[in-house]
């Protein structure tokens, strides 16, 4: 079985990348991290160091437009030639021309059950609607803002009192398992990223 290569590009802390790290390291996982981007210096990347991953950083601010970052991060993911792209905290939308050069192998992982409460603030989005659930959803990247077909989502609940911190805290976990599987799933091929994207754009 060929083992799936996969970059990983984060913003933050990378507590999704780091359950990825320890699942990835077990033998029989079918995908492994070659590579893990940030576009702002992430504490995320001790988890690279922790693992001995490579890393790249494409520093978001030092680029006069949207688009020149994106070609950067582009040309790093290029010189990589991952199998997949995984998107885990990565809070920059990514540029038309980046989404084009790697669709659909790239995916993302966002705190909502989606479509509900799509782009940077879902989970506080969810508790300022006074909704008593909410979710984790993993999905294929495409030009819109958390809009790509689903490929697993689950439902987490909202408790009395929760503040935006306990709720993502609750979220997470349920994030990290399901990105976990569906990684597998790509690498096993029981999920085909192509027929995912062709099937969402009938
Ligand atoms: C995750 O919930 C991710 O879906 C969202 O931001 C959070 C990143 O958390 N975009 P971490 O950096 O993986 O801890």
């Amino acid at each position: 079985m060929r083992v799936l290569t996969v970059a990983v590009l984060i913003s933050g802390a990378g507590s999704n990348l780091r359950a990825l790290l320890e699942a990835a390291s077990a033998p029989d996982y079918p995908a492994r991290i070659i590579a893990i981007g940030a576009d702002r210096e992430a504490a995320g990347f001790e988890h690279a160091e922790a693992f001995g991953i490579p890393t790249f950083l494409v520093p978001f601010r030092e680029f006069e437009s949207r688009e020149a970052w994106g070609r950067e991060l582009g040309v790093q993911l290029a010189a990589w030639q991952p199998d997949l792209v995984v998107l885990s905290g990565m809070m920059r939308l990514l540029p038309a021309d980046l989404v084009a050069q790697w669709a659909p192998r790239i995916i993302n992982t966002h705190p909502a059950y989606l479509p509900e409460f799509p782009g940077a603030h879902g989970v506080r989005d969810a508790i300022a609607a006074g909704v008593t659930q909410t979710g984790a959803s993993v999905i294929v990247v495409d030009h819109g803002v958390d809009s790509g077909p689903i490929l697993a989502q689950e439902r987490v609940p909202v408790l009395p009192g929760d503040d935006e911190s306990a709720l993502h805290e609750r979220i997470k976990p349920v994030e990290r398992r399901l990105l976990i599987d569906v990684v597998r799933r790509i690498a096993d091929g029981e999920i085909d990223l192509a027929v995912a994207a062709a099937e969402a754009s009938k």
